[in-house]
This record gives C-alpha cells, structure tokens and sequence, in this order.
C-alpha cells in the first residue's frame, strides 16, 4: 500500500488532474483541482500577467482553501526513508551556559526517535547529557551509543507493547526521568474520502500513542516519587489549518495532543511532573524533502506562508526540547512551544 503513498500526492496529483490517485469520476475534485491549477498558474507567474493583474486575477479565497485532489499515504515501516544524524553539533564545549540547561544524570526516552525530528532531537538530548532510550516501530534506529543510548520496538498505538517497552526500558536504565513523543504521522486525504481504517490509525498512533506512553511513564514516576519533564511534539497544525493539503483528521489529533498536555500538566503538577507540547511548522525530515523533491510548487507555497521565509530544519527543535527537558524550564508547564518560524502569528 506504502510505496504507491507518500509522494504520489504532492507531485502527481498537483501536476495533473488525470493521474490524480484514488480518484475516478469525481467532478468536485476534478473542478477543485483544476481550480488549483488556475491558482498556481497564477502563483507560477505562468500567464504572462503582470503581478498586479495577476494579484487582481486570483479567485477569492484560493490561497487559502484545501484542495481535496491531494493525497498522500504515510508509508509502511520498511519504505520509509533513513535519516541520518546530524553532525558538528554538541559534544564537549568551554562555552558558559546555564547549568541548569544540563541533562547530565537523566535517562530521556524519545518515541519515534528512529528517525525524522525525534532522532535529532534525541540527539540534542544525549549532547546535553542525558541517557537516552529510543522507542520506535522501526528496528534499524541510526542513532551511535553516546553516553548510553538503548533501541527498544514498541507500537505506541498497542497498550501491551507499550507496557512491555517500558518495563524493557527501565530494566535496561533503571528509571526513566523525561519523555518525548514524536512518534506520529500525517496523511493527506479530503475528509469525504477518508479511509476510516486509515484515520483509526492516524488518532490510535498521534493521540493515543501519546496518552499511553504519558501514563506509563507518569506511574513509573508517581512510584519513584520523582518530578519529571513530558514533551508531546504535537505540530502547528493543531491551532491552524494547512493549505492546500486537506488533513481534517490530522490537525484535529494535534489539537487534542496539544490540549492533552495542558490537561495532564494541571493533573500531575502535584507529582512534580511537567507536561508541555512542542508545535512544530513545517520541517525538513528526509521524508518532507522527498515530497518537495517531487513538487517544488508546493515547498514554494509553504515558504511563502512562513515570515522567516524558510523551513525548519530538525536541528532547530534541539534547543527547545532541551530547554522544556530541563531544570532550565521548571515553572513552565502545560505550555505550547511552537517553533514555526513566525507561522502560526500572521
Ligand atoms: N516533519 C514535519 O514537518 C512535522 C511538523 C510538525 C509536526 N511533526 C510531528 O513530529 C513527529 C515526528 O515527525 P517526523 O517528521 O520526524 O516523522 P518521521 O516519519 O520521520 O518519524 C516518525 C517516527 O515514528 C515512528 N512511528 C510511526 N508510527 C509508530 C508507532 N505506531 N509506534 C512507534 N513508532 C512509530 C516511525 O517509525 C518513525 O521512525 C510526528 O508526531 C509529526 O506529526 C512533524
């Protein structure tokens, strides 16, 4: 199902209506799509007009609407692209900082941490000083063992699994201190045709994986009598609404992580337990890149909606994940970080 998925979406069904996927005989998406089309061949500069006729020309509302002609399926476990590490960051340094900015002692787990956003920000995690678990679904994490660094599988989605990879986890570092979950994943579909099995999955993975691994780690913590740090990587998404690409079922799932962190933050303050989300804007993880490989149009869309003018890149969610880890962030809790280069304020 994955490989026909990912990156059929941006460049196919944004280059030609014809080759649209899953879609046959649908005249609403046909017209939305050529109505997209219109639009970026006016964006494009592709007819001739001068930029104020061109301005004058676009059809109201048509930057800002969801086209429902693009699709795009997460793809399956061994069809995802590697991502590699960063490299020349961190590692020993003479620069003063806060010391309190240090993870040094704290065994940190990462769901998702194989890859994408959660391998670097894993990595951000062990430069500062922590121990570090990563949990993923993916079994070929490529991450180097620097101080300690374990890979444990666990389907975030799957309550047994997640129990059976806590218990591993603390078995292999003794305690867990701070969770980051970026276990998760986005698809693109009109919400009409939403495969139902398809966004089950989607709000098992986002929002459930998230609440199980919190309460997991949550108990551990309430046992030992420790304080802890929690940061759900929720997205941008769950306070705006991205365009073109439709994705009803995703935004609304970053909305409930972002609200679950809040909740939870009120509900174990008690404990000592800090919750907070991170929202990030649009990233580029080898996956991203791959979908604006094939469809410069749509990474030019995207970067014209940002101020700093630019994608983020992983390496920019190290210091923030590190800062709400930290005894740096003490009196921050139930916050939302969002790290979009200015999106989400225009
Ligand atoms: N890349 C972006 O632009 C962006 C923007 C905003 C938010 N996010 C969020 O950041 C998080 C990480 O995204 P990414 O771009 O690094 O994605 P990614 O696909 O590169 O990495 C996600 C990792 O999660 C793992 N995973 C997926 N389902 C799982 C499951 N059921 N159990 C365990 N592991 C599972 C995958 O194997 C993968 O290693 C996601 O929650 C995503 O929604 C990403």
């Amino acid at each position: 199902m994955a490989s026909r998925s990912i990156l059929r979406a941006s460049s196919q069904a944004l280059r030609s209506v014809t080759t649209a996927p899953i879609r046959t005989g649908k005249p609403s998406a046909l017209a939305a799509a050529a109505s997209f089309h219109t639009t970026r061949a006016l964006f494009d500069g592709k007819n001739g007009s001068s930029n104020s006729q061109k301005n004058n020309q676009l059809p109201p509302g048509s930057l800002a609407r969801t086209d429902e002609s693009i699709t795009v399926e997460y793809p399956e476990e061994g069809e995802l692209p590697s991502s590699t590490p960063v490299t020349g960051r961190g590692g020993m340094h003479s620069k003063r900082t806060l010391a309190s900015f240090s993870l040094e002692g704290k065994t940190s787990v990462v769901t998702g941490g194989a890859r994408g956003l959660g391998l670097v920000m894993g990595q951000g995690l062990v430069i500062s000083g922590a121990n570090l678990a990563i949990v993923d679904m993916n079994k070929n994490p490529g991450a180097t063992r620097v101080p300690k660094v374990t890979a444990h599988f666990a389907d975030v989605s799957d309550a047994d699994s997640v129990q059976g990879c806590i218990e591993g986890i603390i078995a292999e570092h003794g305690k867990i201190d701070s969770l980051v979950t970026s276990a998760g994943f986005t698809e693109n579909y009109d919400a009409i045709n939403y495969p139902i099995d398809r966004m089950r999955k989607l709000w098992n993975v986002n929002v459930d994986g998230t609440f199980l691994f919190a309460i997991s780690v949550a108990k551990h913590l309430m046992e030992r009598k420790a304080a802890g740090s929690m940061v759900f990587i929720g997205s941008m998404s769950g306070s705006i609404v991205n365009v073109p690409q439709p994705q009803a079922p995703y935004n609304a799932a970053k909305a409930a992580v972002r609200h679950m962190a809040s909740s939870l933050a009120v509900e174990w303050a008690h404990a000592g337990i800090r919750v907070n989300c991170i929202s990030p804007g649009y990233m580029l993880t080898a996956l991203t890149q791959k979908i604006l490989d094939d469809n410069p149009d749509l990474k030019r869309q995207w970067t014209s909606l940002i101020p700093q003018g630019k994608m983020g890149q992983p390496v920019d969610l190290m210091g923030p994940v590190t800062f709400l880890l930290s005894d740096a962030s003490q009196y921050v809790t139930g916050a939302d970080l969002r790290v979009d280069g200015g999106y989400t304020v225009t």
